[in-house]
């Protein structure tokens, strides 16, 4: 059986530069799954359609990144048939061998409930939006205001909502060096592997 890692949590709390490096140090396969959601709001049209259709140059748009696509991808979130038509991709990813690192709002809940590590990734509101603001060269008061938006509707939502699963184990990164959330981590997942 693959092994599978689970992380969860809201916008820059930290959650894809610690999944990017346990997909690396594990040798495990990366999907950040807010990027599907990311190209469904950007695509356009209808976002039911536009779910069920995502390709490969979806994926290649130079805008997915931006603070624009982070508000349509938690707006078409929101909506059941959208997460429906992402449901299969992501439950086939986290299959791959010899293991897969998934990042989300609900891997652990809904896509991955049995995944082998859980890791529900947290910072404070204000470290989030200067991280965010630092990253996408924006001001930290409006980027402040957009994530907590953003958490909102992502917590808030009926179908699958961004929450921590019992069984997640609670990192939080406020006063954090990257390294040192990453070998919490990797601390994490090598405690599991040794049984
Ligand atoms: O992780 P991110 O900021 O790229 O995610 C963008 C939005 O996509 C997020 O605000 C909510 C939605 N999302 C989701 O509902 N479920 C996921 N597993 C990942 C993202």
């Amino acid at each position: 059986m693959p092994f599978t890692i689970a992380i969860d949590g809201p916008a820059a709390s930290g959650k894809g530069t610690i999944a990017r490096a346990l997909a690396e140090r594990f040798g495990f396969h990366h999907l950040d799954t807010g990027l599907l959601y990311r190209a469904t709001g950007v695509k356009g049209g209808d976002p039911i359609q536009a779910a069920r259709t995502l390709a490969e140059a979806d994926f290649g748009r130079k805008d997915l990144r931006t603070a624009a696509a982070g508000q349509a991808a938690s707006r078409v979130a929101a909506i059941p048939e959208v997460r429906q038509a992402l449901l299969d991709f992501q439950r086939g990813f986290a299959l791959r061998e010899p293991g897969a690192v998934l990042d989300g709002r609900d891997i652990g809940t809904v896509i991955c409930p049995t995944a082998d590590v859980k890791l529900f990734v947290i910072a404070s509101d204000l470290v989030r939006a200067r991280r965010r603001a630092a990253e996408l060269g924006a001001d930290v008061d409006a980027m402040l205001m957009q994530l907590r938006e953003r958490d909102a509707r992502d917590a808030g939502r009926a179908d699958a909502p961004m929450i921590r699963a019992d069984d997640a184990v609670l990192l939080d990164t406020s006063e954090m060096s990257i390294e040192d959330a990453i070998k919490a981590a990797v601390g994490a997942v090598e405690a599991r592997l040794a049984g």
